[in-house]
Order: structure tokens, then sequence, then C-alpha cells
């Protein structure tokens, strides 16, 4: 039987060599039989409804609600209104600090964004609360509403993103400009883009005392606790949360909203536990977005087509009352050698909900911009665009020179263009046409991801029937990270990964991090193994110490953990189970625990990044402007691969992502109101299976010795990055027309079509 390591059997399975087999998702058949429990399937006992009301205007004031027909409403139990709403014991209008936002809980009648939660009604059944919320009959004085550039006010910002500095300079860029032999200057716009996870942002909360039970999607369980606890009063370990399965987080789940914590704060007035579950329109304001851009990029180069200067510069909406900016032209620092670059943002306050993390925020909206400007620089010289990112990738960090940790990007342009078929590539656009006459464009972009690490802790418990027990908090977002993290410590444990049981998805576990930043495995993995080789140096201790082991006098370090068996490290026909050295000892298990963080020293020295390069086939009809992504090739190195079937399809939705980024995404608002004119999902546009072509994502392999001990990187946003810009350059390929404006619409190559 060949071995295909896209569908294992299990006499592919190798013993000691877990990590790098391409199994499938732990949860997977839980999943599609429909037994895999959400928030939403959570029904205690006496369970009430929650249900929001929320603004219908971007800006003013709410000046009557008629909470008396709501109450009148039969099944209705209580209307939460500014002005009977419990306090709370963190002020809502002040940042929870990590990473929380200023909430809106019913403050005060200040509206300040469409959808802003006005009132919450709760009742017997969600009929009830739902009919009794339509009779709220919310009464406004309205001020316009600011939902545009011009009508936005423009600020001085302090920091970007979760804390970044707004501006990084390396050398002198006007100096470099002026050097140039050619400038590129352009502008481009990305517009606001909605998480739309299939599953909304529910929860259901029951008190008992001053202890409460959060059942909730949650990508940060340990920072949500002590969130909770902070606006109850209450100390962090008397929050629960469960958070076993998401159906999509993309960051919108990673911190709290005013939503959830209304939900709990009812339950606890009440008395009785509450259950609330967003509608699809509910989450177009409260829980975040991708705010909007317009940047500005400036490229110089000399006559050798090499960079002289790289200048991005981002505009970045945020709401009139809280800041989440965007990081995008950050994108400009960590990818292309330059002797001076400047990256630099300014916000602008507009009457929309506050923006948050989303989808490689910043990464995917800066890269976006930045790799159809490196395009327009290489037409500008007369160059193919790869080679001229050939002669323009970073071989070290830029302005800091320190080594990446890994230089793999050079082999990730080399193993797309060669999959791809880009040689022979024409350099002028619209040289290529489809036996049907479609215009065809093949177009290119860089990517490139950090490689953040967040602390966390694990347990490891082998037990005397040989098996164990690893435990880490932290939830399963669907990209199969209890499949890989269970392959990671039995690689530690020396167990297959079936010995293996894993808990987690609840916060009662050792804190498992934060799964964001397309950080989760390298976080919760790290523990992981640490707690793992824990264990095993607990059970040696047991068996080296012990004469009736054939490993007695080994010692620590003269013992390996392989197949269920502890091995003499010097003579390994000398070995014995984990079974029989606990049941000698008389131990029914052994338990090993270990928090990991980053190696601050390595990551002083060396820059860590996933890099990869994305080749796009776009084709396009020449009448009607309608365009379809026939083809895109991704290679990526992304350190270790712990699961080559779950990491080629984490890049596989990163590079979906991409499509929708670059031709389909964007929430629309009416200027005259502020309202989002599409918020639902048969109006805002999300790529659906006919529009995802042949995808193909090569694992290039890199070994990286200083990211972690794992050698593992991120893998879950950096397919977003690449794809956005190479199918933008594709379009222009196709059509000859450079579109800076994302998603990419049909007018846009027809109006502008050349003659
Ligand atoms: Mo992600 S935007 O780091 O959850």
């Amino acid at each position: 039987m060949p071995l295909d390591p896209a569908s294992p059997s299990p006499q592919h399975r190798r013993h000691g060599s877990n990590m790098g087999q391409p199994l499938t998702r732990r949860d997977g058949v839980l999943k599609v039989t429909g037994r895999a429990t959400y928030a939403a399937d959570n029904h205690p006992d006496g369970m009430l409804y929650a249900v929001i009301a929320v603004s219908t205007i971007a800006r003013g004031r709410v000046t009557a609600l008629d909470v008396e027909s709501a109450m009148a409403h039969p099944g209705v139990v209580e209307v939460l209104t500014p002005t009977n709403r419990p306090p709370l014991a963190h002020d809502p209008d002040e940042k929870m600090p990590p990473f929380g936002f200023r909430v809106e809980v019913l403050q005060d009648d200040t509206v300040r964004y469409v959808n802003q939660p006005i009132a919450m009604v709760i009742g017997e059944t969600w009929e009830a609360a739902t009919e009794a919320a339509a009779l709220l009959d919310p009464q406004y004085e309205v001020e316009s509403a600011r939902t545009e550039l011009k009508s936005g006010k423009r600020y001085d910002l302090a920091a970007i993103g979760i804390g970044a500095p707004p501006r990084t300079a390396h050398g002198d860029v006007e100096a470099g400009l002026k050097a140039a032999a050619q400038v590129t200057e352009a502008d481009y716009v990305t517009p606001s883009q909605y998480h739309n996870a299939m599953e909304p942002h529910a929860i259901v909360a029951e008190w008992d005392g001053d202890r409460v039970t959060i059942d909730m999607p949650n990508q940060a369980m340990a920072l949500s606790c002590a969130a909770y606890a902070a606006y109850f009063g209450i100390p962090a370990e008397n929050v629960l949360i469960r958070s076993p399965f998401l159906g999509g987080g993309f960051g919108s789940k990673a911190i709290l909203n005013g939503p959830q914590i209304l939900a709990v704060l009812a339950a606890r007035m009440l008395g009785r536990p509450v259950k609330l579950s967003l509608t699809r329109a509910q989450m177009y304001g409260p829980v975040g977005h991708r705010g909007r851009t317009w940047q500005k990029l400036r490229i110089g180069t000399d006559h050798d087509g090499r960079l002289t200067a790289l200048h991005h510069r981002a505009l970045c909406a945020t709401s009139s009352f809280d800041e989440f900016i965007e990081p995008a032209a950050n994108a400009s620092l960590p990818l292309y050698a330059s002797p001076a670059i400047l990256a630099e943002h300014e916000g602008l306050r507009l009457d929309i909900g506050t923006p948050g993390p989303m989808r490689a925020p910043g990464e995917a909206s800066g890269s976006a911009a930045l790799e159809v400007a490196m395009d327009e620089a290489a037409q500008a010289c007369g160059m193919d665009p790869l080679a001229f990112r050939l002669a323009n990738y970073a071989e070290t960090e830029p302005g800091t020179g320190r080594p990446f940790s890994s230089k793999a990007l050079r082999e990730c342009y080399a193993e797309g263009a060669k999959r791809f078929g880009w040689a022979g590539r024409p350099i002028e656009p619209r040289q290529m046409r489809d036996e049907n006459g479609f215009l065809v464009g093949w177009g290119m972009g860089s990517a490139v991801f950090p490689c953040p690490h967040f602390p966390a802790e694990a347990r490891a418990t082998l037990r005397a029937d040989g098996t164990a027990l690893v435990e880490t908090a932290g939830a399963d977002m669907g990209q199969g990270a209890w499949t890989a993290l269970a392959q990671i410590a039995a690689e530690a444990l020396g167990l297959d990964p079936d010995q293996v049981e894993l808990h987690s998805g609840i916060s009662s576990l050792p804190d498992g991090g934060i799964a964001g930043g397309s950080g989760h495995t390298a976080s919760a993995g790290l523990a992981l193994h640490n707690a793992g080789q824990d264990a095993i140096a607990r059970l040696a201790e047991l068996a080296t110490a012990d004469p009736a082991s054939p490993l007695f006098g080994a010692g620590n370090i003269g013992v390996v953990a392989r197949s269920g068996r502890l091995h003499r490290r010097d003579d390994s026909g000398r070995s014995e189970t984990y079974a029989k050295i606990l049941t000698r000892a008389g131990r029914t298990e052994v338990v090993g625990k270990a928090r990991a963080a980053r190696d601050e020293a390595a990551a002083s020295t060396h820059a860590m990044y996933s890099h990869g390069a994305v080749f796009a086939e776009v084709k396009v009809d020449p009448d009607l402007g309608q365009m379809r992504v026939t083809r895109l090739v991704g290679a990526f190195a992304a350190g270790r691969i712990i699961n080559p079937r779950l990491v080629r399809s984490q890049y596989f939705g990163g590079m979906i992502w991409g499509i929708s980024f670059a031709l389909l995404e964007e929430a629309i608002t009416d200027r005259r109101t502020g309202r989002i004119m599409n918020a639902d999902l048969a109006e805002y546009h999300v790529p659906i299976n006919a529009d995802a072509p042949s995808l193909e994502a090569i694992l290039v392999p890199e070994d990286d010795p200083y990211v972690n001990p794992l050698g593992v990187k991120g893998v879950g946003e950096i397919g977003i990055t690449g794809t956005v810009g190479a199918i933008a350059n594709a379009v222009w390929h196709a059509t000859g027309v450079r579109v800076r404006r994302f998603p990419i619409r049909i007018e846009d190559v027809l109006v502008n079509q050349p003659t």
C-alpha cells in the first residue's frame, strides 16, 4: 500500500514518532455526529432567556423605552435598562488590562454606535423575551452619524494593536526616496470586516452564592476568569468557564464583551441561570470587527531594483470612545530589506463599535497593501514580481539586524513558484487567455507572521495501567489543537497518542494560555511537553532508585522513554514498562507539572517569524468583469510540523480568508444613518465551496532551534497574509487594472478596463 501522508492508516503510525503524523481530529466524530456541546446547547434547570435590544442609531441618546409594555408581556421576568442595572465592581468605562476593552453594559443612555446594547429583556422563554424586546419602542435624540473618512476625527495615537508603538523608523526614508531611481507611491483602502464565526457569542451563566459557572466560547480562559472576577467583585477562582468547543473565534472570542457581562449580571440579579445568544445582526457592533484602513505606501528603488526606502503610513478607524488600531503599517517592518523603513499610524474616530483583533490583525490588511505596492514597484522597475522579491527579501530583520531564527523564505519562493509553474509568466498584463476567452492572470505575494508565545501551564499523569492523562485549559477552536497537543504530550511521555487522554476546555485546569496570535500549539504544547518530561523524570526516579528494577542505578539522565517503557540509555535491552515501575512502587500514578514561557534570551538574539509565498491564478470575464480565483499555491515554512493534515487545513483556511479579503468581504455602512446594511450572512459575502479553487499548501521543512524547544511556530494566520496581495496582483496581471481598494469589485475592473 503506498504511503500517502494525507490518508493515514494505523500501520503507518510509527512508534516513537508521534509528532509529524497526520492523525485525524480527536473531536471530529463528536462534531459531525452533533454530540459536541457548544455554549448555547446548555440548559440548566430553571434557566431564563435573555435577549438584548440594540440601538438603531449611531450617535445620540435613548430618550424613552416602553419598559411597561415589555414587562407586561406574558413570560417576561425583568427588563434591564440603565435605570435599574445593578452596579458592577469594575468601572465598565475603564479598559480591563491586558487586552480588555471598554464595554457597553447599559451604564447610561448614550448611544455611540449602531447595534449598541440599550436594554436587556429576560423571560421564561426565548420567544417571550424576543417579543417583549420588540415592544420597547426606543425613542432617540439623534445626532449625525460620523462613519465616513470625512466626518471622522483624526488623532495621534499612543499605541497600536495590543500595545505596540505607533511609529517605527529605521534609517532616513526621505533621503532614501531622494536617492531612488524610481519612486512608486499609491493609496490603498481596506474595509471593515466582521468575524462572522458560525457560532454566535452565546453564554449560559449560573450562580451559586458568589461562585459562577459560565458556558461560553472562549479563546483566553484565564484572562476571562480574571476579568469576570473584577467586574463581579469575586475571586478569580470563583469563576468557572467551560468552553469545550468553539464554532469559530477569529479573535472575537478572546475578549469580554458587554452583552455577555450583562447576561452574567442578570443571572446574579435574578438568582436563576440565564442564557444569552446574540443574533447574527447583533454581532455587528458590540463584539469587535476589523477596522477600516486608509494606507499610503512609498517605495524607492535603485537602478538594480533594490529598495532604497519603504514608507508605510496607515490611517486606522476606531470607535469614538475606545481604541483598537489595526497595526497595518507594521506589516512593512519584517519582510523586505531596505536601508530606510518608516511605519506609522494615525487614528480616526468614528461612530462605530470598537474594532478588535481579527484574523491576522494588522498583518492581513497591511500586507494586502504592501504586496500590491511591491508588485507596482516591480512593474516600475520592469522586473518580474518574483525576481523583485528575491532581490529584496530580508536576510536579517530590518532595522535590528537580528538574524531570523530560520531562513526558509527563499525556499518558499522557490518551491511555490515551481509547483505553480511561475516560470515563463509574461511580465506585461493581459497576455494570457484560456480556452473560453477568459483573461488569465498570475500574481504572487510574500507571507510573514510573528511567533508569539503565551505563558502556559500543564499537568501530565502517568497511570499504573500504562496510559496517561494530560491536562491544560484551552479550547479547540476547530484548528485541531486537541489532536496536535496530544501528539506533543504523547511524544514527551513515550506513548502513542491513543494512549493519551487529553482534558481541556475548562478553566479549572492548568492555564493553557491564549488561543490567539497563532500561538496556541507552541504555547500550550511546550507546557504539555515539559509536564510530560517532568512525569517521566519522576517515574525514572522511582525505577532507578529501586534495586529490583533493571534500571537500578542508571540515574535520571540515564534512561529514555519509548513505547511505554523506560530504557537504559547505555543498554536499551534493559528496560521496564511504566506499569511495572508504578505497580512495584505501590503507586497508582505519577504526576508531572510544568509551566512554559518564551525563552527571552533566544528572543532577544533572534527574530522569530513564520514565512511563506503564495501564488494565485485568476480568470476574469473580459465582458462582465466577473473574477474567479482558479488556483492558489502557498508554500509555508513554520518550523516543526506536528500534524501535516491539520496544518495543511489551517493553511487552506488562511488562504480562503485571503480570497474573502481580496474579493468578497465588506461591511457596508449607510452613511446617512451609520447602519450596517449587510449585517447578515446573505449579504455579507464570505467564500463558499464554489469560490474556493484548487488549493495547494506546501509544507516547507524548517528546523528552527531558537523559537522554542519544540521548534513549533504558528500556522493559523499566515495563510491570509500572502494571499490577498497575490490575488490582487493576479487581477492586475489578467486585466491591466490596478485595484487598490478591497474587496476588488467587478466595476473596478470593468470601468477602468484598458481598451
Ligand atoms: Mo486571533 S485574531 O489572534 O484570535
